[in-house]
């Protein structure tokens, strides 16, 4: 017989899970980035509301069709990045939120990276049609290939059920 073993979450996790702080739609948000994990099928929109001319983020939310390790991940993230530059929030790596919350168990990496990948898209959509800062790399960052945007997500997960089918 089959046994679940529980995940291990550090006392921030089930804190933050319980009560995330930041959750919902930002209807002002001028960058926005929804994207899914091809390890989980899971999903998170990020919203920000962006200072135009000092590219300050000033307000940062979420909605999270994740788990608790997401969920608790996209709070501290949008927490952490209010008041910062886009090129600071760039610099918050999985890791880092990993620290912050205390440790992720290792096969909750992911979420960590999932939420950090959609602020980094969330980034580059504020870029689109713009010049790009020196400090955005051309190429994308592990957190943004953990966190695929949806129509590449439904596009891989349908060809990873057409595979396990046969
Ligand atoms: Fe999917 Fe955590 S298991 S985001």
């Amino acid at each position: 017989m089959a046994s679940r073993i529980p995940l291990l979450y550090s006392p921030k996790v089930l804190e933050l899970f319980r009560n995330p702080k930041n959750q919902g739609r930002l209807e002002d948000a001028n960058a926005t980035a929804l994207v899914g994990s091809l390890a989980c099928g899971d999903m998170i929109a990020i919203y920000l509301k962006i200072n135009e001319e000092t590219q300050v983020i000033e307000k940062a939310t979420f909605e999270s069709y994740g788990c608790a390790a997401n969920i608790a991940a996209a709070s501290i993230l949008t927490d952490m990045v209010k008041g910062k530059t886009l090129e600071e929030a760039w610099k918050i790596d999985w890791r880092i939120i990993s620290d912050e919350l205390g440790g992720l168990p290792a096969v909750k990496f992911h979420c960590g990276a999932l939420a950090v990948g959609a602020l980094r898209r969330a980034i580059r959509a504020f870029f689109s049609g713009k010049a790009r800062p020196e400090w955005l790399p051309k190429e994308l960052t592990f957190e943004e290939k953990q966190a695929l945007e949806e129509e590449k997500l439904m596009e891989m997960l349908s060809k990873k059920i057409k595979a396990a089918e046969k």
